[in-house]
C-alpha cells in the first residue's frame, strides 16, 4: 500500500521479517473503533464529506463484524492489522476507502491502538485480581482462628492465625490493583492526531475522537505522542509485581503441600500425578506460576532493552514491543484465571498447623513480654528466657510444658498465670495492635478489603 516512492518489490524474507500481522491482528478491534472515530472525525471537520464517512463507517462496521462472526479471516499475508483493515475496506468501497488515512499515519494509530488494547486488557485483570483477593479473603474467614506459625528466615517465629497470612496476600493484591489503575490514568490519553510525527496541515479535532474514544484528553506533543511506549514499561512493571507476589504466594502453597509441612492440600482440580511414582500430587499449578514470573520479567527487560536507544520519533523497533506487552499480558490472565479457583479451594490442615505451632518456642516473646509485665526491663527478660529455650532444648521440654519450680529458678518473678499468659490463643489474642495478628485486627483487615471489593464491584 505504501509502494511509490520505491519500485521493486520487497524481497520474500524481508517481507516476512517486517510483517506483525500475526501478533498484532489481536487489536482489530481496537484499529477499526479508532477508524471509526476518525472517520466521524474527518467529516465533522469537513475534511471528507458525510456520505464519506458514513460509507467508511458501515463498511468497517461489517468488516468487524466479518471478522469476528469468521466471515472474514484476517490474511496473515498482510503487512499488519492496520494495512490489512485498510486494505480490506478499500477492496469493499473503493476510492471512499483510501479517503481514511487522511491526517493520520500508523504511527499514530499503532499508539492508539495498543493503549485501548492495554485499557480494555487491563480491565480483565483487575477483575481477575479481585477474584483472587476474594478467594484469600474467602479463606481468611473461614480462617479467623486457624493458628500456624509465623516465619523469619523460614524458622518458626510467631504465632499467628491463617487469616492473618492470607491477608497479607490480600494487601499485596490491592497494592496491585492500585498500581494498575495508576498506570491506566497517565496512559489514557488519546496519541490520535499526532499523525507521523509532526501533526498535520488538516484541520482536525483531536479532542473529538479523544473524547468518542473513552480517553481523558489528548497528548500535548506529537512526537512523543507517537513514541512514548512509557505505559506499555509501566504496566509491564505492574504485571511483574503481580507475578512476584504470585510467585511468592506459590512458593508457600508449594511448602505447605509437602508432606513435611502438610498445612494445607489442594483440590485434585488443580492438582497433577506423577508417571512413575503412584504416590504424588504435585502442585503443577503453583510451580508453573512461579516459573512463568521469569517469563514476564523477560518480557519488562525486552522492553526497557528495546527503548532504550530510540532516537524520536517512531522507529520501527518498536513494532517488536508488542510480542512482549502481549506475553507478559497473556501470562499474568492466565496465572490468575487458575490461582484464585486454586485458592478457592484449597483445603487447610488446621490440626497440622497447630500442632507445628506448639513446637519451636514460638512463644518465647510472650513469655519475654510476661517477665516485663512483671517489671523487668525487656533485654533482662530476653536473656532470661533465652537461657530457659536452651535449657528446654536439652531436657527435651517446650515452654508450655517445663514446670513451674524449674521456671522459679530463673526468676521468682514466674507465677502460674504464666502457662495461661504463653498459650497459643493467649499469644494471638494479644497481638492487639493495629495490623497485628489480634483477632479484632484480622476482621478490621477483612472489613477493609470486604468494602475494597464492594467498591470494585461498582466500577466494573
Ligand atoms: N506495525 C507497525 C508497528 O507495530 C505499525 C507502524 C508502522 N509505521 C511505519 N512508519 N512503518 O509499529
Amino acid at each position: 500500500m505504501w509502494a511509490g516512492r520505491t519500485a521493486g518489490a520487497l524481497s520474500r524474507e524481508a517481507d516476512d521479517f517486517n510483517s506483525s500481522i500475526h501478533f498484532d491482528s489481536k487489536m482489530y478491534k481496537q484499529d477499526i473503533t479508532g477508524s471509526m472515530q476518525h472517520a466521524t472525525m474527518l467529516a465533522a471537520c469537513g475534511i471528507i464529506t458525510r456520505d464519506e464517512s458514513e460509507t467508511i463507517i458501515s463498511a468497517l462496521d461489517e468488516i468487524l463484524s466479518d471478522i469476528e462472526s469468521g466471515k472474514l479471516e484476517i490474511a496473515q499475508d498482510a503487512e499488519d492489522i492496520h494495512m490489512f483493515v485498510e486494505a480490506e475496506l478499500t477492496k469493499r468501497i473503493g476510492d471512499t476507502g483510501k479517503k481514511l488515512h487522511t491526517a493520520r499515519s500508523r504511527n499514530d494509530q499503532v499508539a492508539l491502538d495498543i493503549r485501548m488494547y492495554l485499557r480494555d486488557e487491563t480491565r480483565e485483570i483487575l477483575h481477575l485480581l479481585c477474584e483472587l483477593i476474594e478467594a484469600v479473603t474467602s479463606q481468611a474467614k473461614a480462617n479467623r482462628n486457624t493458628i500456624m506459625p509465623g516465619y523469619t528466615h523460614l524458622q518458626r517465629a510467631q504465632p499467628v492465625t491463617f487469616a492473618q497470612h492470607m491477608m497479607a496476600y490480600a494487601m499485596m493484591f490491592i497494592r496491585d490493583t492500585g498500581r494498575l489503575k495508576d498506570a491506566v490514568a497517565r496512559m489514557n490519553y488519546s496519541p490520535l492526531g499526532s499523525c507521523a510525527l509532526a501533526g498535520t496541515t488538516y484541520p482536525i479535532d483531536r479532542l473529538m475522537t479523544a473524547k468518542a474514544l473513552g480517553f481523558d484528553g489528548i497528548t500535548l506533543n506529537s512526537m512523543d505522542g507517537v513514541s512514548d511506549r512509557d505505559f506499555c514499561v509501566e504496566l509491564l512493571a505492574a504485571y511483574s509485581l503481580i507475578m512476584t507476589h504470585l510467585s511468592r504466594f506459590s512458593e508457600e502453597i508449594i511448602l505447605w503441600s509437602s508432606w513435611e509441612f502438610k498445612f494445607i492440600e489442594l483440590d485434585d482440580a488443580y492438582t497433577t500425578g506423577s508417571s512413575i511414582m503412584p504416590q504424588k500430587k504435585n502442585s503443577d499449578m503453583a510451580e508453573l506460576v512461579r516459573g512463568k514470573t521469569g517469563r514476564v520479567y523477560g518480557d519488562l527487560i525486552t522492553l526497557l532493552t528495546l527503548l532504550k536507544g530510540l532516537p524520536l520519533a517512531y522507529n520501527k523497533d518498536m513494532q517488536e514491543d508488542k510480542e512482549a506487552v502481549f506475553d507478559a499480558l497473556e501470562t499474568v490472565e492466565k496465572c490468575l484465571r487458575v490461582f484464585a479457583p486454586m485458592i478457592k479451594t484449597m483445603r487447610v490442615n488446621s490440626g497440622n498447623m497447630y500442632a507445628a505451632a506448639q513446637k519451636g518456642f514460638i512463644n518465647a516473646t510472650d513469655l519475654a513480654d510476661y517477665l516485663v509485665r512483671k517489671g523487668l526491663p525487656f533485654r533482662t527478660a530476653y536473656k532470661i528466657v533465652g537461657q530457659i529455650v536452651s535449657e528446654c532444648i536439652k531436657c527435651g521440654e517446650v515452654l508450655d510444658s517445663m514446670k513451674i519450680d524449674d521456671y522459679k529458678k530463673y526468676s521468682e518473678l514466674f507465677d502460674d498465670d504464666l502457662y495461661d499468659a504463653i498459650s497459643l490463643q493467649t499469644c494471638v489474642a494479644k497481638r492487639i495492635s493495629e495490623g497485628g495478628t489480634g483477632y479484632e485486627s484480622v476482621d478490621k483487615q477483612i472489613n477493609f478489603v470486604t468494602e475494597f471489593l464492594n467498591n470494585e464491584k461498582n466500577i466494573y
